[in-house]
């Protein structure tokens, strides 16, 4: 998936092959949104549930446990939800023993008002507490509402490995860090998520160990601030940062790929950047989320840097790791955007050459800074418009960026059939760019081949295979 958002994978059901093969007594059946942090949290729940006795189904039918791991950083996001939860009436009335839990954001944002709003939600989970859902789900079948909300300075669920979520068996998320202590002043993960913690080293390091020993390629290394991964290392009486973290993920194995998210501008290092450049198995893609590209902007969503500092950050980049993949988050239309801010912000886009980009509309969120002090001003239709300019201009810049692909070579790793066709493998180049081509008939799963590109599509690129692949058993 994309690292943060990916559109396609909203509402994904939890399928594993285990529900097929074990008798189980109960079943859960879990629905995921949000970005990947969440996607990485319903592994860590299904791992507890697995522990529990209750075996994945996917569908809620027959399920003795709905649970629905929801997402609150826009209001549309939070409108999904509650359209599911009323689908959802119809299946409790079929299969009324059933308990719906909601957990995650939205449940750490509303908490016990969800009980009130949504009656048919027995259970209330945030992301802190999944370790109590035994208990939580033992009093909700005695018929009681239950709900546990508190946040943790120091939960990382770093001792539970996830139950992989409907693994294609080469790619894995891995959550080094959880929470954010930065407060930007649109966002309500700082309020959703809590304080910033780091989860510790050697757990982060067996998770990935374990994931090449089955067989797993790519690992990617999450959190909302990884740069400001900070883990103190008792033994050796020495603070662990991000750039270390990498590099020890890194030399774990060269055929396993190396990738991170999200950074922040203002966090990124120089070391992580020469880590980079080192380790041929950490990728060139860096996501470098700019929000907007007026000063005056970024300081009302207070993102202590400016747009020179970016920009130099960016270029930077370019120097040091020419071929890098670059992409970005923007915000169109937060409060007192006038026209003048939002060509500054296409006049960035410009200046970067954005490889992707995700691209939003501002939506106020309750209790954040933005919503306490400045008026969400901006009229919707021309939040829309700015927003739809911003997308035409990314439309045409990563089409180009695509098509400069043409003629070169890439390593790919193999991540499974096209979607389109059995004949065909899709895998990703190091700077992130999806890659179709032919089965040659001696490449499988996991395996990095050289593909030459003769062709794309605004998404993908298409190529042939020109040399003997690496297996991924080598
Ligand atoms: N931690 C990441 C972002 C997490 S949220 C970072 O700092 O970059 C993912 C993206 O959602 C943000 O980068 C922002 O572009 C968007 N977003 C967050 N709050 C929003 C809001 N209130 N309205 C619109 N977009 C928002
Ligand atoms: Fe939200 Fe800012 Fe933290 Fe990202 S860095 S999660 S945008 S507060
Ligand atoms: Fe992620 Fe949405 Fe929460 S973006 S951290 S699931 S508010």
């Amino acid at each position: 998936m994309e690292l943060v958002h990916d559109e396609s994978r909203q509402g994904e059901v939890f399928v594993h092959p285990a529900a097929a093969s074990q008798p189980f007594r109960k079943f859960f059946y879990i629905e995921s949104y949000g970005c990947a942090m969440n996607f990485a949290d319903s592994e860590v729940i299904a791992s507890l549930l697995l522990q529990e006795g209750y075996g994945p189904t996917p569908q809620p039918d027959n399920a003795h446990l709905i649970l629905i791991n929801t997402c609150s950083i826009r209001d549309k996001a939070e409108q999904t939800i509650r359209r599911r939860l009323t689908a959802l009436r119809v299946v409790k009335q079929k299969n009324p023993a059933a308990l719906v839990g909601i957990l995650g954001c939205m449940a750490e944002r509303l908490k016990e008002k969800l009980l009130e709003q949504e009656q048919l939600v027995d259970l209330v989970v945030g992301p802190d507490a999944y370790r109590s859902l035994p208990a939580l789900i033992a009093s909700a079948d005695e018929g009681n509402k239950a709900v546990n909300v508190l946040l943790s300075r120091e939960e990382t669920y770093g001792d539970i490995a996830p139950v992989r979520l409907n693994s294609n068996g080469v790619t894995a998320f891995i959550s080094i860090m959880r929470g954010c202590n930065n407060m930007c002043s649109f966002c309500v993960v700082p309020f959703t998520r809590g304080r910033e913690r780091s989860r510790d080293l050697p757990s982060i390091l067996q998770e990935a160990r374990q994931l090449v020993a089955d067989g797993y390629r790519e690992v990617t290394l999450l959190g909302q601030n990884v740069d400001s991964y900070y883990w103190m290392d008792e033994a050796k009486g020495e603070p662990v940062t991000f750039a270390q973290l990498l590099e020890s993920v890194a030399l774990i194995s060269p055929l396993l790929r190396v990738r991170f998210s999200t950074s922040h501008p203002k966090d990124i290092t120089e070391e992580v950047l020469q880590t980079i450049k080192r380790y041929r198995n950490i990728c060139q893609y860096i996501h470098l989320p700019v929000q907007s590209g007026s000063n005056r902007i970024l300081q009302l969503m207070n993102r202590t840097y400016t747009r020179e500092w970016y920009l130099a950050k960016v270029a930077r980049i370019r120097e040091v790791l020419p071929d890098s993949g670059l992409s970005t988050d923007i915000i169109a239309g937060f409060c007192t955007e006038t026209e003048e801010d939002h060509q500054a912000t296409i006049d960035l886009m410009e200046q970067c050459d954005y490889d992707l980009a995700y691209m939003y509309f501002y939506s106020e969120r309750p209790g954040t800074l933005a919503e306490r002090r400045y008026d969400d001003d901006v009229p919707e239709e021309i939040k829309k418009r700015r927003l739809q300019e911003i997308i035409d201009l990314h439309r045409i810049q990563s089409l180009r960026n695509m098509q400069k692909e043409l003629n070169r070579t890439w390593e790919v790793l193999i991540e499974g059939n096209s979607k389109k066709s059995d004949e065909q493998w899709q895998g990703r180049t190091s700077h992130n760019k999806m890659v179709i081509f032919p089965k040659n008939g001696q490449t499988a799963k996991g395996d990095y081949v050289q593909v030459h590109i003769i062709d794309c599509t605004a998404g993908t690129l298409l190529g042939v295979q020109v040399e003997e692949p690496v297996l991924n058993n080598a």
